[in-house]
């Protein structure tokens, strides 16, 4: 597809038949819906000792908006867990904020299930399933969010319950005002990004036109922008079913910097991320010294001013816009997860489905490196057990030759 086709409604249309780039054009007004519909649920609750979000993909981002936040003002911990298990420490003092788009996660369910043995104190964010049902089997606070959509197109309406629940547990400041200005950002970031704004003014069509057939290497800086930088790769994985590299810098110039020798060359693009409120007084010239030594002209994503929530609103914007062109300028529909899709239906349907000889070897307990005694890999008492049955998936449901 080229610049032409990027600009002319009905191909993009015929192109995202499922509407991914409306979702990314009503997120403004996802994020005054997800305030609303949280009032209402009863979130207050003790100041934790610690606070653990658990959740998977496009549900687990939440947990990374709430730690990034919570990184300069909160005296509790928030860990982010992406997987079936939770560290030693969680016990009655703990929040375990527990976040599945379709609820039936098998990771989330198996976690949810080793906070509740510990005596953790539970919130659920879910649009139903298991997860739903538990929080009302159990009387636990649950913010029931709308349905139908991805889940990545639901960023927001996950988010922002996350968030206000740590803001009535005291570990984040009032942030009404904060989810009022992000909502204003995202509204101002689709004016700027949209599919009516042509590729000669849309820095988003021009950053996908830059990165199609290419590997994307995305950089974000500070908190917000690291969690920007991981939101633009698994977007660009899901929406345009590509792979990508992200990092965060200081630390990409400590490792990732030397993949990128000696330039990025024909078959790479960098993005930076950038959050200049909350980066070191170092990190511009830690940049520029990366792109002079690269010889890199990278596409760069400025947040500007306001409160970090609307910060981060504008890199995930920039993020969501991106790479819905890419995935359209690659031919493929944005909206579809074929292989996620295939991968749960096979883990539902247990053995039987993951049958071929090269799987089957995969799985069995003696293929690759053999593990190292005492490798962390025995679970704890409580911890690990097999998924709940039946833990299947019902799916409801700048600009370029910027300076760095
Ligand atoms: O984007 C996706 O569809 C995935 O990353 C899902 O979010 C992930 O598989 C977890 O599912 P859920 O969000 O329903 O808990």
């Amino acid at each position: 597809m080229t610049q032409a086709d990027l600009d002319d409604p009905a191909a993009l249309a015929a192109a995202d038949p499922s509407g991914m780039l409306a979702a990314a054009a009503g997120a403004g007004a996802q994020a005054r819906a997800a305030g609303a519909l949280a009032e209402q649920a009863a979130l207050v609750g003790p100041m934790p000792d610690t606070v653990v979000v658990a959740g998977m993909g496009g549900s687990g981002v939440a947990g990374d908006v709430l730690a990034a936040l919570a990184f300069a003002e909160s005296s509790a911990p928030v860990v982010t867990v992406k997987g079936d298990r939770l560290p030693a420490f969680v016990g009655p003092g703990t929040l375990l904020v527990a976040v599945s788009y379709s609820g039936n996660t098998d990771e989330t369910l198996s976690a949810v299930e080793q906070g509740l043995k510990a005596g953790a104190r539970l919130l659920a964010v879910a649009s139903g399933g298991r997860l739903a049902e538990l929080a009302e089997d159990r009387n636990v606070p649950l913010v029931l969010v709308e349905g139908g959509h991805q889940p990545r197109a639901a960023f927001w309406s996950m988010v922002v319950p996350v968030l206000l629940a740590a803001e009535a547990s005291g570990v984040l400041r009032p942030l009404r005002s904060q989810v009022a200005a992000a909502a204003a950002a995202l509204d101002a970031e689709a004016a700027e990004l949209g599919p009516a704004v042509h590729a000669a003014a849309n820095p988003a069509k021009q950053a996908a036109l830059r990165l199609a057939g290419k590997l994307p290497v995305v950089w974000g800086t500070g908190q917000l922008g690291a969690v920007a930088a991981t939101r633009f790769r698994t977007q660009c994985n899901e929406n345009a079913k590509v792979s990508v590299v992200s990092a965060a810098v200081p630390e990409a110039d400590h490792n990732d910097v030397m993949g990128l020798e000696p330039g990025l060359g024909p078959g790479r693009e960098l993005v930076l991320l950038r959050d200049p409120p909350g980066e070191h007084q170092r990190d511009g010239l830690r940049l520029a010294a990366v792109c002079e030594a690269l010889g890199a002209d990278p596409v760069v994503r400025r947040s500007r001013e306001g409160p970090p929530l609307a910060r981060l609103a504008r890199l995930v914007a920039f993020a969501d816009f991106t790479s819905t062109y890419l995935g359209v300028a690659r031919g493929v529909d944005p909206s579809t997860i074929a292989t996620i899709d295939r991968v749960k239906a096979a883990l539902a349907a247990g053995a039987r489905e993951v049958n071929s000889p090269r799987a089957r070897e995969v799985n069995s307990p003696g293929a690759g490196a053999a593990p190292r005694p005492g490798a962390g890999e025995a679970p704890r008492p409580g911890a690990g057990e097999a998924p709940p049955s039946g833990a299947g998936e019902a799916r409801r449901g700048d600009g370029r030759g910027a300076r760095p």
